[in-house]
């Protein structure tokens, strides 16, 4: 095994390694009372340069029963951009149900935004401009997804070794989360990295996958908050904003038709997905979501800005004459057919129309929106940094604006390298360019009343990918605030489906 006993902030060189002897056998009742078998290989660090020895390293749990042939679930837990590290299985998410399931489980730790070491004097002489010990902060831009491609390397690199199979890796991950795992499917073997993850001690290896699960997606940092302005700059929770905000939120708004139609994005029917159909589109995508929702059960309220067709079918349709049969007459009508939260009684079979206006108040008023610029906020004298002025800060902790509208405001210009590392960190970045082996699979969703970011951003990269010929699941799902795992048992339906 690779010694694991490194001293904080030493730039240790080993070989990297796995042992398939030294796995030990452990058990977990997963969510429905399954007792689940598994043996666990832990603390592989997947780097032979470590860094931060606290996170760069992985987890592998091996179900009993798991061959060579087994597709291996790779589970970050990355959230908020923040360091992540490697973890057990949890009984109630996805990785227990992985398990459950028979897949081989993965669970990297990933430097982030906040990981720190203290330089000692070997770091020191091995890094200009670090003294010894001084703070060092590890995981700013692109590290994360570095670490993430390392995984990926050296599961390959011991395939033969390890049960499981690496060329067919699912990754899986919510919001910033969401983000490495878009960022593993659409970056796989991309020669911008490969310099990068050399210096690290990342195996000599292809880090491309199978297939990525991005819930809530925080993606497309640079073009964030002009899709966010475009979307809410109407709704209530923007009114009342001081001048100034005012001001950014029209700026950024107007941006965004543009860059959506450089896009030159097409809808599943094969039409132009442009600026002027744009909102008419997202439209289209809540109520088919909502639809799905009604047809399994869900009361889809009117309130909210929802029309149905006027009459249901079947033998409990209401009558035409507007309220109840005759002999219900003073009681209570059955649970399904009560009139909604709105008043009006909700009849038709099917959605009709959404008035968007009023669906995104209603958005908003379940959490109120972010501030103006929602993500590069970082304006001298007027807004504070945001996490994401952290991811592409340096490792003295800096942060720094990563637009160039909101750089412009600070009178400065990005600097080639940030740029570069902005660029690194978009999964939108590389799909289409030919260096670039993208996973061939996608299961994307983004919750119907997330506003964490912008409907636009999931669904650009969701119809991008879809245009580059992959095969995308995708879903506003209904009703879901910002959050992942969910809808598990749909979520492994396909799984199973695209590794049968
Ligand atoms: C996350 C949420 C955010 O709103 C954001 O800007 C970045 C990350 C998260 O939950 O990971």
């Amino acid at each position: 095994m690779f010694c694991a006993c490194l001293s904080v902030g030493a730039m240790a060189q080993g070989t990297l390694a796995f042992d398939a002897n030294a796995g030990v056998k452990s058990k977990m009742t997963v969510y429905d009372g399954t007792e689940v078998n598994y043996t666990a290989y832990e603390r592989l660090f997947y780097v032979t340069n470590v860094e931060d020895s606290t996170y760069q390293f992985l987890n592998v749990y091996v179900p009993d029963g798991a061959t060579q042939q087994t597709p291996i679930f790779l589970r970050t837990y990355v959230g908020g951009y923040m360091a992540s590290p490697a973890a057990h299985p949890q009984a109630g998410d996805a990785t227990g149900r992985a398990l459950k399931e028979g897949y081989v489980v993965v669970i990297p730790g990933t430097r982030g935004r906040n990981s720190t070491i203290v330089a000692d004097k070997q770091y020191a002489k091995t890094h200009k401009g670090v003294k010894n010990g001084q703070t060092v902060y590890t995981g700013r831009a692109p590290n994360a997804i570095l670490d993430l491609k390392a995984a990926i390397r050296y599961l390959r690199h011991f395939d033969r070794q390890m049960p499981g199979d690496a060329e067919r890796i699912v990754t899986d991950g919510t919001s910033a989360g969401g983000a490495m795992s878009a960022l593993m499917g659409a970056t796989g073997n991309n020669p911008e990295y490969a310099e990068l993850l050399k210096a690290m001690g990342a195996a000599a290896e292809r880090d491309d996958v199978f297939a990525s699960v991005c819930y809530c997606p925080i993606i497309d940092l640079e073009h964030a908050d002009m899709a966010y302005e475009w979307l809410f700059q109407q709704t209530d929770s923007r009114q009342g904003l001081d001048d100034t905000h005012k001001q950014m939120t029209k700026e950024l708004a107007a941006l965004f038709p543009a860059y959506v139609n450089s896009l030159n994005l097409r809808k599943p029917d094969g039409t132009p997905l442009r600026a002027d159909n744009y909102l008419d589109y997202l439209k289209s995508e809540i109520i088919r979501a909502a639809q799905i929702a009604k047809n399994a059960g869900a009361d889809i309220p009117d309130s909210i800005g929802f029309s149905f067709t006027s009459e249901a079918g079947g033998m409990f349709a209401a009558p035409i004459n507007g309220g109840m049969r005759p002999q219900m007459q003073g009681e209570q009508p059955p649970m399904g057919m009560r009139p909604m939260r709105g008043g009006k009684r909700q009849v038709g079979e099917y959605i009709t129309d959404l008035d968007m206006q009023k669906y995104l108040n209603y958005v908003v008023s379940t959490q109120a929106l972010k501030g103006v610029p929602a993500f590069d906020s970082k304006i001298e004298g007027v807004n504070n940094a945001s996490g994401e002025n952290e991811v592409f800060g340096d490792a003295t902790g800096s942060s720094v604006n990563f637009t160039d509208y909101t750089a412009q405001r600070n009178n400065a210009t990005l600097t080639d390298a940030i740029r570069q590392n902005v660029r690194l960190m978009n999964p939108m970045s590389f799909i289409g360019n030919g260096k670039t082996t993208v996973a061939p699979h996608w299961y994307i969703r983004h919750g119907a009343r997330d506003r964490d970011t912008a409907f636009p951003i999931p669904v650009n990269f969701a119809t991008m990918l879809q245009n580059a010929g992959k095969d995308v699941n995708f879903l506003l799902a209904w009703n879901r605030p910002h959050s992942g795992d969910y809808a598990l048992d749909e979520l492994f339906q396909w799984i199973a489906e695209i590794t049968k």
